[in-house]
């Protein structure tokens, strides 16, 4: 099929090169030149595993293109991918305006045959609608009569000249394992009142629910969940706000056992082994952040309460998470006493491991508290390490291994669970340090195996 990717950040990329893998005919449309151009020539913008590979292999295949050209893109999509960022406005509302840009653009190259416009970005509550009748002020603009002199300008009938359908098909591929996440994905959502919009959706990831057959015969089939469009919205909010709320949770129940002299990894495992709870996302830490939760859970607070409903289980999870740094700040007062003059190393600065994604990160808000409190603040990632994006961070000294990171700090502060954070050489890191004490903020490393290696050991919760 014919797919146009508008927007190719974490998530368009990734749909647009999973979709031209599987044989489909995509053209990717970004507004930002510098990464065209990169990806023209066959690079990824993001680290994400296995995405450059698959990029480069759909490119020579000739089932990938990228280009600047809205009015090429839309011309040549049957399906039109909207995946432009939403992020937060200062009032924690989802800042729409991007869609709004490019639902505006679609409707102004609109080219008569039918589309299908897929809202992938995470989008309020409503927005199906309201893509709908951006894309046809667009089309209206388009077909402005030149306005007579001293008179007004008049459209013709925009219903009649635009035959399209908006489905929601939200994502919930996670950075990091965005590639195998997008083959293998726990449900399809597709919201839309059109049976034929749906139908060429169903087309459309035909090819992936496939694939995965194809590699392993006994594999569960995807479920594909067909809903309103106002309810596949929704699915993506309350899935990312559950999952959040599930983690503030652990998080609570971790600093009750740091009060009562409980381990809460053993707890979260004695708790995860109910099959109605599950284990996953139980690990007590310093808190989510990242370009999704945040933003997400914040902004169905603001629908709720656009609503007149205070969403107060929401809103409990959020003051959670925020005292989860303050707690990992304390921890570091409770061994160092005074911050100010100390120095902190930090082992991560991505909010999750495998991506170069540093929106919304913990690391930032730990970097902004320490100097406030006067510390000097160091920090080592994997990847942000080695590539440009150190540049842009204020208030903290990148090194380019863990073992300079060592040298001369009062402790260390694990942020990010990198799976290389476990195999440092922690006993030669704390020759190096002027104390050699570690926050564990994700209760990731090995405590005796620390312990052994001369470490004061702090945890979350345990
Ligand atoms: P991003 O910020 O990485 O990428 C957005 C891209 O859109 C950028 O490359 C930007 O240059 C481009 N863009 C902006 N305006 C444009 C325009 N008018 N025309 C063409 N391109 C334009 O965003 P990301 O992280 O991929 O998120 C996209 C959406 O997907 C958001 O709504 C987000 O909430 C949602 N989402 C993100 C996930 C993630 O893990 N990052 C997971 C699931 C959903």
């Amino acid at each position: 099929m014919r797919v146009c990717v508008i927007g190719t950040g974490y998530v368009g990329l990734v749909t647009g090169v999973c979709l031209a893998n599987v044989g489909h005919d995509v053209v990717c449309i970004d507004v930002n030149e510098e990464k065209v151009k990169l990806m023209q020539a066959g690079q990824s913008p993001i680290f994400e595993p296995g995405l450059a590979e698959i990029m480069q292999s759909s490119m020579a295949a000739g089932h990938l293109q990228f280009s600047t050209d809205l009015k090429g893109g839309v011309e040549h999509g049957d399906i039109l991918f909207i995946a432009v960022g939403t992020p937060a406005l200062p009032t924690g509302e989802s800042d729409t305006r991007y869609v709004e840009a490019v639902a505006r653009g679609i409707g102004t190259h609109l080219n008569g045959g039918y589309k299908v416009i897929v809202n992938k970005s995470t989008v309020p509550i409503g927005s199906g609608d309201w893509v709908r009748m951006i894309v046809l002020d667009g089309v209206a603009e388009r077909q402005l009569v030149p306005v007579p002199a001293g008179g007004i300008p008049e459209t013709t009938h925009p219903e009649v000249a635009a035959d399209f359908d908006v489905v929601s098909n939200p994502e919930f591929l996670r950075e990091g394992s965005a590639v195998y996440d997008t083959f293998n994905p726990d449900r399809i959502v597709l919201g839309s009142n059109s049976p034929r919009a749906i139908a060429m959706m169903k087309e459309l990831y035909t090819p992936i629910i496939e694939r995965r057959f194809a590699e392993d015969p006994s594999a569960e089939p995807v479920p594909v969940l067909v809903t309103d469009i106002s309810s596949a919205e929704m699915v993506k909010y309350a899935s990312n706000a559950f999952l959040a709320t599930k983690i503030s949770f652990i998080n609570e129940v971790a600093n009750i056992c740091d009060r009562v002299g409980a381990d809460v990894t053993q707890v979260a495992q004695g708790i995860g082994l109910d099959s109605r709870i599950g284990k996953k996302f139980l690990q007590a830490g310093i808190g989510w952040g990242g370009s999704c939760f945040p933003k997400d859970v914040s902004a169905l607070i603001h629908t709720a309460d656009d609503y007149g409903y205070e969403a107060q289980l929401l809103k409990a999870a959020v003051e959670v998470n925020d005292r989860q740094r303050q707690i990992t700040l304390e921890k570091l007062q409770q061994v160092l006493k005074i911050l100010k003059g100390k120095t902190v190393g930090l082992l991560g600065l991505t909010f999750k491991p495998d991506t170069d994604d540093m929106r919304d990160a913990p690391a930032l808000i730990l970097i902004e508290q320490l100097n406030r409190l006067g510390a000097k603040v160091k920090a080592y990632d994997p990847i942000v390490s080695q590539s440009g994006l150190r540049h842009g961070l204020t208030g903290v000294i990148v090194e380019t291994d863990a073992t300079l990171l060592a040298d001369h700090c009062d402790a260390l502060v694990l942020v990010t669970d990198w799976q290389q954070f476990k195999e440092l050489d922690y006993a030669a890191m704390g020759q190096r340090m002027n104390s050699p004490i570690i926050i564990d903020g994700r209760n990731f490393l090995d405590r005796e195996a620390l312990v052994r290696a001369g470490f004061q050991y702090l945890g979350i919760g345990r």
